[in-house]
């Protein structure tokens, strides 16, 4: 008989004002619209919608590197506790659970900033898997892994699959990192999956829309339209054309939004003014690439060891598991 319940983990009084962490970005050399714009109501139907291009690969690698190798990952993982940051709907994650719960009783720890994801994510597996305990942490990834880093029930493991690591700067990469690091205990795991980097062509035609489609372009220009409901920002959709390039320097992905014409637009939720000129763009994404060594490299510099992975070799991608390493 499994269970669920949802924790809410930001903490007391209001949840987090993401006002200031908005701002900061936008006022960047080049301005940015931060990531978790990106995945609104209509911003999520957008990527799921990208998940589906027949050029659009990490979704199908990981998907398939899962079907495969469930059973041999739940076994390395060694224990029943799994939290996942950013867990949207689990769908991918179903996968493993059904290969963990078949091993040992088992408790789904999902961190994620919509309570309606938790609820629908919570009841799905409910029904789906048999015997799975389910503590949904409602907040963002710091106030999850806080609570975790606090929680006193035994061996852990953090998963962060999705190829979601990818997509921050290498600022906040090492921050997150930190904090993983930080809620876990000598010998717990680490469970993460990476797009490997591959030549810039490859990157750009999975990262713009194949002839016929829009997702690509929707998915963009949505980060407007939310920015716009949130702080009244009204740039006009039609005077900016999305487009991603492959930085090959910085091993990333970036996705803009390029200004047809001049534009300035007062933002009076921020308290701040954005001016472009025509060919100016505002970032809206960042999909970093990894080095597989280098990456192992980088993981192990906050306090783990890499045990296992499970890679693909051709579009190349990659799940990772580590061990913490003591204090
Ligand atoms: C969720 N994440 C792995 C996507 C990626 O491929 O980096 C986010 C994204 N979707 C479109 N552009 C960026």
């Amino acid at each position: 008989m499994s269970s669920s319940r949802i924790l809410a983990v930001e903490g007391e009084g209001a949840f987090w004002d993401d006002r200031e962490a908005v701002a900061a970005c936008l006022r960047e050399e080049v301005p940015r619209i931060p990531p978790w714009f990106g995945y609104d109501e209509a911003g999520s139907r957008y990527f799921e919608e990208i998940t589906g291009l027949p050029t659009y690969y990490l979704t199908r690698v990981e998907r398939s590197l899962l079907e495969r190798h469930a059973a041999e990952i739940a076994e390395a993982l060694g224990c029943g506790r799994l939290a996942e940051m950013g867990s949207g709907s689990a769908k991918k994650t179903r996968l493993l659970l059904d290969a963990c719960a078949a091993l040992r009783p088992t408790t789904y720890l999902p961190i994620d900033v919509s309570r309606e994801m938790l609820e629908l994510s919570a009841a799905t597996l409910g029904e789906a898997v048999p015997s799975l305990d389910v503590i949904g942490l409602w907040g963002r990834y710091e106030a999850g892994l806080d609570w975790l880093r606090r929680s006193p029930d035994g061996p852990l493991v953090v998963a962060f699959l999705g190829s979601n690591l990818g997509n921050t700067t290498p600022a906040e990469r090492d921050a997150l990192l930190g904090d993983i690091a930080a809620a876990l205990r000598p010998g717990d795991g680490f469970l993460v999956s990476i797009d490997l980097v591959k030549p810039g062509g490859e990157l750009v035609t999975c990262y713009n829309d194949p002839p016929g489609h829009t997702a690509f372009a929707d998915f963009r220009l949505n980060h407007l339209t939310h920015l716009d409901r949130r702080f009244g920002s009204r740039l006009r959709l039609e005077d900016f054309v999305p487009n991603a390039h492959y930085e090959h320097r910085d091993e990333v992905v970036e996705g803009h939004l390029y200004a047809t014409q001049a534009c300035t637009a007062a933002i009076p939720g921020l308290g701040l003014t954005l001016t472009l000129a025509a060919g100016d763009s505002i970032n809206v994404g960042f999909s970093a690439k990894f080095d597989r060594d280098r990456f192992v490299a980088d993981v192990g510099a906050k306090g783990f060891t890499a045990q296992a992975e499970w890679t693909e070799p051709d579009p190349a991608y990659g799940i990772f598991l580590f061990r913490r390493t003591g204090a």
